[in-house]
């Protein structure tokens, strides 16, 4: 059987008309996907207070010749290997490296770490995108 429930929502008519102008200009196919995802990000950013463990990506742009940046970013990342999947490092030309991190853990210690390494001097930019196991989200 079906989990699929169906529901009725009150809604201003001038609020539904640019709900639907949004997802139209978003490309959804439907109201009930539109809905679905809005109620899934409030869930996923739940999580990213309350939940014992999230998934997440950190990229970070920086200029190698900088030896001594290099190395902080090094032992950063070693304090915190246990939160750290997977790291990529990209050489975007001469100068400038592009390093990913796939990270999965408590929220708090994600975004400790990607605090860290964007403190550390000469880094040039460095961006946290915070997402979810998935476990909690169908
Ligand atoms: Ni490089």
């Amino acid at each position: 059987m079906s989990n699929l429930v169906r529901f009725g929502i009150s809604l201003d008519r001038g609020l539904l008309e640019k709900f639907d102008r949004l997802i139209g200009a978003k490309s959804y196919g439907t109201r009930s996907e539109a809905f679905r995802d809005l109620i899934r990000q409030e869930l996923v950013e739940e999580e990213w207070h309350d939940a014992k463990e999230i998934a997440g990506a950190i990229t970070l742009i920086y200029d190698h010749h900088k030896r001594e940046l290099v190395n902080k970013l090094l032992d950063i990342q070693h304090d915190f290997g246990a939160i750290i999947i997977s790291a990529q490092h990209i050489h975007l030309d001469h100068n400038n490296c592009l390093e990913l991190l796939a990270v999965r853990g408590a929220p708090q210690k994600v975004q400790r770490l990607s605090e860290n390494l964007k403190a550390v001097k000469g880094v040039k930019h460095a961006t946290l995108s915070m997402s979810t196991t998935g476990k909690e989200i169908t």
